[in-house]
């Protein structure tokens, strides 16, 4: 076989074998492949698009290039929720506690945030103490134990995925459904998930910018899991605004203790209760969506949910005590207001823009290497659709640095005000098989 001729069938668009595409994703991870082939296949993927024969291969082909998880000495269902990134998504948070409060296990592998969005394992190591340094045995005991515990992903899953990526990266080939789809759904696979709940996120703050494409994304991977073997759902949700208020690491922990106590944003707990009941359901602990909800909904009020949340965090090192007391959590040596210079109504607030001004407070990071501010960020007061007064506070800055004015001017930028504006919904669709 050469690639040659697999790069020249798919530019003019023919169908790839298995034997075809496991030949490609073979080659290039063991480094008889060059990457100037693979970039060329992954824009002829690009343009040509890909069957969901071609697909499913792809996605088993890149999940056969690492070591795979084996979770199975853990009990129940395993459920596993991913999105395709946001801003001030704070959901991880609120909702692996709580849905493991109702005996769903989860053993989540998460990642580490880059330029606008932020990760999940930086928010959890704002935490006095918290780490992710786990080996498999006590990873898989704290999942039986308590239904929880967050890993980072380990070196050799899905190196294919690695690899690939930053090629498509560097060569313009990211925005690719087929390629997305078996690099979101091999790395869920490969980290042992049974069933997979996905939130696909549309808007400025999202990979997809428009709903079409992202629900175009959702049905190929609800596709794709349906042909491995793994029963997945997609919600596509609104990205054009941050999620809830806080953008930050130490920030957002905080919104996730408020949200488990019932007094969150609302928009972050209407997509914990929409994905949790979803988790909820796949894994056998509720007969209807109705009877997934209330139980969600009771976890909260009860605060069963906030007590998982602190034994998970107390069984990875961390002080369980910022639930109580969020001033245990790292504090911005200052904090400043932004004042709305007109008054109406909040029309826009890009998520994005928002996220990488956060970002440049120290709350993200511009390059891998880049150290995270865990106490840097922003506490928006307003949401898109929200009547605003001359004068009043739309975003709290929390700050290292005494001077935000080039942040301040920004921030005036990204939010717009207007005489009249619409909340936009956030749960947009619900896509199954
Ligand atoms: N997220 C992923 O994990 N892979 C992609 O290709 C795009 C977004
Ligand atoms: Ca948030």
């Amino acid at each position: 076989m050469r690639m040659v001729d697999i790069i020249t069938k798919k530019r003019d668009g023919g169908e790839l074998s298995p034997e075809e595409i496991r030949f490609f994703i073979e080659g290039y991870v063991n480094g008889t492949i060059p990457d100037y082939q693979a970039s060329a296949l992954a824009m002829a993927i690009y343009f040509q698009d890909m069957t969901d024969s071609e697909i499913t291969e792809l996605t088993k082909a890149m999940i056969g290039s690492g070591t795979t998880v084996d979770l199975s000495a853990i009990e129940g269902i395993k459920v596993d929720k991913h999105s395709t990134g946001g801003v001030g998504d704070t959901t991880t948070l609120v909702l692996a506690p709580l849905v493991a409060s109702l005996g769903v296990p989860v053993g989540k592998m998460s990642g580490r945030g880059l330029g606008h969005t932020g990760g999940t394992l930086d928010k959890l190591e704002s935490i006095p103490g918290f780490h992710v340094e786990l080996t498999t045995e006590q990873f898989i005991s704290l999942v039986n134990r308590n239904k929880v515990a967050v890993i980072g992903q380990t070196g050799d899953l899905v190196p294919a995925d690695k690899k690939l990526y930053a090629l498509r990266d560097v060569t313009g080939s990211v925005e690719s459904i087929p390629l997305i789809a078996s690099s979101i759904m091999s790395k869920k696979i490969a980290a042992g998930a049974d069933a997979i709940v996905l939130e696909v996120t549309t808007g400025s703050g999202a990979f997809m910018k428009s709903e079409k494409d992202a629900v175009r994304l959702a049905e190929t991977m609800v596709r794709i899991g349906d042909r491995v073997g793994r029963q997945t759902i997609a919600i596509i949700t609104d990205m054009s605004q941050p999620l809830g208020f806080a953008i930050g690491n130490a920030l957002e922990v905080k919104e996730a203790v408020d949200t488990l106590k019932g007094r969150g944003p609302a928009d972050l707990k209407e997509l914990v209760l929409t994905l949790g009941s979803q988790m909820v359901l796949l894994a056998g602990r509720a007969a209807t969506h109705t009877e997934a909800r209330r139980k969600l909904e009771e976890a909260l009020e009860s605060g069963q949910a906030l007590a998982r949340f602190k034994q998970f965090i107390a069984s990875q090192g961390g002080d369980p005590d910022v639930a109580d007391h969020p001033e245990k959590l790292p504090q911005a040596k200052y904090t400043f207001e932004l004042p709305a210079k007109t008054s109406g109504f909040v029309a826009e607030m890009a998520a994005d823009q928002i996220g990488l001004a956060a970002m440049l407070l120290g709350a993200g990071r511009a390059t891998k290497e880049d150290k995270i501010n865990f106490a840097a960020g922003l506490v928006l007061h307003k949401k898109v659709g929200d009547p605003v007064e001359a004068g009043e506070s739309l975003v709290t800055i929390h700050s290292d640095y005494p001077d935000v004015n080039e942040i301040m001017k920004k921030l005036y930028q990204d939010i717009k005000i207007r005489d009249h504006a619409k909340t936009p919904r956030l749960i947009r669709r619900i896509i199954t098989d």
